[in-house]
């Protein structure tokens, strides 16, 4: 390869990790290529890629996120978490009371879809629920609003649960129905969510792509976007870096969720009223175990919540 070649996919690297937050290694060297490879084909040199590159222009920059994000994803991946999210939340909600759910990081969407659909088999009334569903690369997510797939997507998918979406043969469909409650937008989670008080955050696969220190960060950020007694639900492999937060770990059909605890006297959330935190006897809906927050207090007997404490003063 040519010294031009070398300097200009240098350049492009510097100017992937710094732009979109990657970690080295989550950019492909074949997807550095592949972009060099067409700015050439469109009649640029390599010197001209390398000074874009470098000064970071915008067009570029836009670009080149979208030849390095893998949106890979599937159908109700890690079933075990839309299990016990059926479990935990749907199965308990007041029908009365609208969940609002955040899929962060939402590749092509199925992920925000399959929740969809899980909420419509809940027998949820439409229109009432709202999943907001987000990710850096526009090109994911219009892929994601088409809401049209093909086989690849249903890849492995549990039966149990592929019975939910709508479709056939090999192909899924969303339905108009369906379509209002998923709201979809470009968002970095390297920075501020864009609300709040969501009763469950899926944050899963993405932070591979992130830089560790930017991954720690954002996994909190967004665990504080989590209402109390609500889920943070991180893929199996991350769960590590949910350790350090003040989180309930709750076991489910197979799956642990990061439960935010219900606020403590004197929080600003203390005077709202608890969409029963508990099934009879402190128990979880259907008899998942939970374990304190790591430190904190143990739950009272008779499902009360714990008493009141000071909040930790590193969480934020
Ligand atoms: C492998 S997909 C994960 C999709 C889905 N959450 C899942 O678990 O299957 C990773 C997604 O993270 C997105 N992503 C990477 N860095 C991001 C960031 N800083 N902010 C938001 N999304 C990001 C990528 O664009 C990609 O669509």
């Amino acid at each position: 390869m040519s010294a031009g070649l070398s300097e200009a996919l240098a350049a492009l690297l510097d100017c992937a990790r710094e732009t979109t937050g990657f970690a080295a290694e989550a950019v492909q060297a074949a997807s550095l290529q592949r972009f060099l490879a067409a700015r050439l084909a469109a009649g640029c040199a390599p010197t001209e890629v390398a000074a874009a590159a470098r000064r970071r222009d915008e067009d570029l920059v836009r670009g080149l996120s979208e030849a390095v994000a893998v949106g890979e994803t599937y159908f109700f991946r890690h079933p075990e978490q839309f299990r016990a999210l059926r479990r935990l939340l749907l199965a308990s909600a007041d029908p009365g009371r609208n969940l609002r759910l955040w899929s962060a990081g939402c590749g092509s969407g199925e992920e925000a879809w399959g929740l969809a659909a899980l909420l419509a088999a809940a027998g949820r009334e439409r229109g009432r629920d709202r999943i907001l569903a987000t990710d850096l690369s526009d090109r994911a997510l219009d892929h994601a609003r088409d809401g049209a797939y093909g086989r690849w997507s249903l890849r492995g998918v549990d039966p149990e649960l592929e019975r939910l979406l709508p479709g056939a043969a090999g192909r899924v469909e969303m339905p108009a129905e369906l379509r209002p409650t998923v709201e979809w937008l470009r968002h970095d989670v390297r920075t501020p969510p864009p609300a709040s008080g969501f009763d469950a955050v899926l944050f899963r696969n993405v932070t591979p792509f992130l830089a560790p220190g930017d991954a720690v960060a954002a996994v909190r950020r967004l665990f504080d976007a989590v209402r109390p007694g609500g889920y943070l639900v991180v893929a199996p492999a991350e769960a590590p870096l949910a350790a350090a937060l003040e989180a309930e770990r709750v076991e489910a059909e197979g799956a642990s969720l990061f439960r935010r605890p219900w606020a403590r006297a004197g929080d600003p959330d203390a005077a709202r009223p608890r969409p029963s935190p508990a099934g009879p006897n402190g128990r979880d809906p259907g008899g998942a175990r939970s374990e304190p927050p790591r430190g904190g207090p143990a739950p009272a007997p008779g499902g009360r919540p714990p008493a009141p404490s000071p909040r930790r003063s590193g969480r934020r």
